[in-house]
């Protein structure tokens, strides 16, 4: 093979973006169903009782041109277009793929250990006092290779991209050092670059105090403060800012002044706030403008009123409930003050071992009260609002990226909750490339 072929077929391997400037691959999607979340023009997030309303368009075509959606309409309607790839999806639903805003999918090893130890009576929390828990993940990934860390992680971004997950935010935070946050953070970073899954990462180095720290916390947030964010911005290798406030890891005003300093580098705050304990964490980040206020499992009056008005999306994590049997997020009573709410895996090894956005939409429905559209609308364009991309995802809009799910023969959409458990997926596609 000529040198020039051979350039040729590598820059077409690398980079398959590159290719997309030598020819437009075209790919038709005839006899939809239903089209799902079609918005001529999306907006950033829908709030409250606009939840109810999932747009639809019936017996649909959608053409995707590269990684793009370049346009869509009835079956009546459609023009006879020259394509590269037609699929023929009669009987079918297409929707967006799923928007992931939280989780930890890069991490070393597993916890199967505890979560057994759970079962035989002990909580959480005691976990955590006995050395396990984050710490205990911590320990695991210091000593595990960059290369294998990434080894670990792509197995698993590769099983959500199936799942039906186009996007994905990951956190660091089971490095606790230095170094280990930042080989965290560059492991997600080349999944990103490596994968058609569009990753967003969040610097969550308060997520535990370290042992070494263990009555210094004061210590802990100083090295945070003065060596590994000044590092994670240099390096630009994080987007948001995030810090576990809870009892027995940061109070609030750990968290006001984490947040308050990591102003200065351009780092959004999301954060972990209100798992067991009300302590007063999410006025604090919307007090911070924080993007997202996640997990809040236990809320207050007083924290529904402080996220009104505001710019801060709520995320509600219920496979975390599911898998440590604690209170379901109130998502209900959210939506009917009027709030958005989104919906997020919180895959990590400690406290939700699973990266499947379609048990978290069953789930959400089932034991959240939320209605199939609240749920879907809670995992699509809500949740690409909590990772700062509702503008190019999260909806069916012409010019967004083509990020789809297309499912079995199902009767409705309702039926993707309703059949919890059971794989409903026929094809992913992300990024416009089909998985
Ligand atoms: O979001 N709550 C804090 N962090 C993770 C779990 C951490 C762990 O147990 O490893 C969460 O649930
Ligand atoms: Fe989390």
């Amino acid at each position: 093979m000529s040198f020039v072929l051979r350039f040729l077929f590598w820059v077409m391997q690398k980079r398959k973006e590159s290719l997309f400037y030598l020819y437009t691959m075209k790919l038709l999607i005839i006899n939809i169903k239903q089209l799902l979340q079609v918005r001529d023009i999306a907006p950033a997030m829908v709030i409250g009782s606009q939840m109810k309303q999932l747009p639809i368009l019936k017996n649909a075509w959608l053409l995707i041109e590269n990684d793009k959606i370049k346009d869509y309409g009835t079956m009546k309607s459609q023009a006879i277009l020259e394509v590269d790839k037609t699929i023929d999806a009669t009987g079918k639903i297409v929707l967006p793929a799923w928007c992931d805003s939280h989780s930890h999918l890069v991490y070393a090893g597993n916890r199967e250990q505890e979560f057994v130890d759970r079962i035989n009576g002990l909580s959480y929390q005691e976990i955590a006092e006995r050395g396990g828990g984050i710490l205990n993940s911590a320990k695991k990934l210091q000593k595990t290779s960059e290369e294998d860390l990434y080894q670990q992680s792509l197995v698993r971004i590769k099983e959500v991209m199936l799942l039906g997950t186009g996007a994905i935010e990951i956190k660091s935070g089971y490095g606790l050092t230095t170094d280990a946050e930042l080989k965290m953070l560059r492991v997600a970073k080349r999944l990103g670059e490596d994968f058609p899954i569009t990753i967003k990462t969040t610097f969550l180095g308060a997520h535990a105090v370290p042992n070494e720290f263990k009555d210094n916390k004061e210590g802990y947030l100083d090295l945070i403060i003065n060596e590994m964010l000044p590092k994670v911005a240099e390096q630009g290798i994080a987007s948001f800012i995030d810090i576990f406030c809870e009892k027995g890891y940061f109070s609030v005003a750990d968290t006001n002044r984490l947040l308050s300093e990591a102003q200065q580098y351009n780092l959004v705050p999301k954060i972990h706030v209100n798992q067991f304990n009300a302590l007063g964490g999410v006025q604090t980040g919307v007090d911070h403008n924080a993007l997202s206020v996640d997990h809040l499992e236990v809320l207050t009056k007083e924290d529904i009123e402080a996220l009104k008005g505001s710019n801060t999306m709520p995320v509600a994590l219920p496979s975390c409930s599911y898998f440590l049997s604690i209170p379901y997020t109130p998502g209900r009573e959210l939506i009917n003050a009027g709030l958005p709410l989104a919906l997020a895996t919180d895959y990590n090894p400690g406290s939700t071992p699973s990266g499947n956005m379609n048990f978290v939409v069953s789930t959400a429905c089932i034991k959240m009260n939320l209605t199939p559209e609240e749920a879907i609308n809670g995992a699509t364009i809500n949740g690409a609002y909590a990772m700062g991309i509702s503008d190019s995802h999260g909806s069916i809009t012409k010019g967004k990226v083509a990020s789809l799910i297309i499912t079995k023969d199902i009767p409705s959409y309702n039926y993707l909750p309703y059949a919890f458990g059971s794989d409903m997926i026929d094809k992913v596609i992300v990024n416009g490339e089909l998985i």
